[in-house]
This record gives C-alpha cells, structure tokens and sequence, in this order.
C-alpha cells in the first residue's frame, strides 16, 4: 500500500481526533518515553534552537522545549493543518508552522538540532529528509530519528501479530478508520532496516550516525552530527 504526498497529508488530517490515543495505545504507553529519550540524543542547551519535523499533535516538539528553556525556540513543522491545529491548542510556546519536510522553509545553520518522530516512514525521499534536515542544523549540531524499525528476528513475529492483525483492528474500533492503520504496517515494511537507516543518513552527510533499539527492537533511535 504506497500514497502519493497528498494521500498521505488527507490521511493525517483525517486521523487527527484519534491520533494521540491510538499512539498511546499501539505504543502501550511508552511513546513518551521514547520521545524523552530522542530530546536527550538532540544534545541541546538552554537558550538553543530546534525544529521539530513532521511534528504532527506536536507531543515531540513541546518536549523540546524543556531542553531549550523558556529562553530558547522551537519550530514544529508539518503539511497537515489538522495536525497542526492539534498541535496549536497544545502549546502557543513552539511556532507551529506548515511547510513540506522535503523542503524546509528555513535558512541554512539556522538551528541547533533537528528531530524526526515517525514522519520519515512517510517521506518519499528519505535521503533527502535527511538532508533537508541537516541543512538547517549548524555545523556539530544533530539531527536525531525516532522511527519503527523492523524487529529482531526472535521479537518479529510478536511485533508482525500486533502492527499486522492488532493495530488495524485498534485503528477501526478506536479511530473508525480502516486504510490508515492497514498503511501504518505497510510503510514500517517498506522502510529500510536500523542499520540501512544509518546508511542512509551518512549518505545524507551525516557524520558520527549511531542508533538504538528501544523497547525490544520494534523502535529505533537514530541521530547524527553535521559535519563542520
Ligand atoms: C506518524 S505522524 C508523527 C507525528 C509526530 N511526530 C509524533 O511523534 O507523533 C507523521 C506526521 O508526518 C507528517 N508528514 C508526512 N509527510 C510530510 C511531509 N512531506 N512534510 C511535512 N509533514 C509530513 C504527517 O502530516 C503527520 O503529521
């Protein structure tokens, strides 16, 4: 099941009520906690800058804001306006903007670290979301990728059970909707494994790229440094 850039934003429009629950749900509560962990991998100070990309609800870019202080900025993007309205109502803190990961509206350097949390899946070209994302990180700042992985291969058939049969049948009873939570399995198939993610960001010129597996493997932490 593939979606052209637009399928996939009326996707996440239309998700939008039931997003933050079902995230909840199909992450057994621990989305927070992975997210925490991707601020910390960011490596950033009071005071600094980052951007947020396929910020959806925004849970990630509010978390951002604890590690920049009341001093510092955050941008959360997306090109779903229903996202970002959700987003929105959360916090009037981050600067919510709607622009096109694959073309971020912002200069080069701009900002100290750069975050992704499960968008990149979606992304027609990841190479060059990652690129676009380094190029508005400084030179020595990270980009950092939170994203599903494909397991190891003694946790695979578990994970397979739950995103393959569980979470399409979540997404119908909790969502009411059929095609995004039959999708979601899809693009983590699709999307190439930890260690040809890695791959894939130092081709996007990424310097110093190391991951890690959370909660069994189904989950994956990456991030890189832009070179001087
Ligand atoms: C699975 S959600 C992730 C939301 C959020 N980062 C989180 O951790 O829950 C993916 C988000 O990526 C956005 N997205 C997908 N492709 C995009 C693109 N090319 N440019 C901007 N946003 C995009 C969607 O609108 C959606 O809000």
């Amino acid at each position: 099941m593939t979606l052209q850039p637009d399928q996939v934003r009326e996707m996440f429009d239309r998700i939008t009520p039931a997003y933050d629950r079902m995230n909840r749900v199909m992450s057994a509560g621990m989305d927070g906690a992975w997210r925490a962990r991707a601020v910390r991998w960011a490596g950033l100070a009071p005071g600094g800058s980052a951007i947020d990309v396929c910020c959806g609800t925004g849970d990630l870019a509010i978390e951002l804001l604890d590690a920049v202080s009341t001093q510092g900025r955050v941008v959360g993007v997306d090109f779903s306006e229903r996202m970002l309205e959700a987003a929105a109502a959360k916090s009037s803190q981050v600067e919510w903007v709607r622009g096109d990961a694959l073309a971020l509206p912002f200069a080069q350097g701009e900002f100290d670290a750069a975050t992704v949390g499960f968008g990149v899946r979606n992304l027609p070209d990841i190479e060059r979301g990652f690129r676009e994302m380094a190029r508005v990180v400084r030179a020595g700042g990270r980009v950092v990728c939170l994203e599903l992985t494909e397991p190891p291969r003694l946790v695979a058939p578990f994970a397979r059970l739950w995103t393959d049969r569980a979470v399409p049948l979540l997404g119908r009873l909790i969502a009411r909707e059929t095609d995004a939570y039959r999708y979601l399995p899809a693009s983590v198939r699709r999307f190439p494994p930890a260690d040809e993610l890695a791959a894939v960001m130092r081709e996007a010129g990424l310097e110093n790229v190391r991951y890690k597996r959370l909660s069994g493997g189904a989950v994956a932490l990456h991030a890189g440094t832009v070179p001087a």
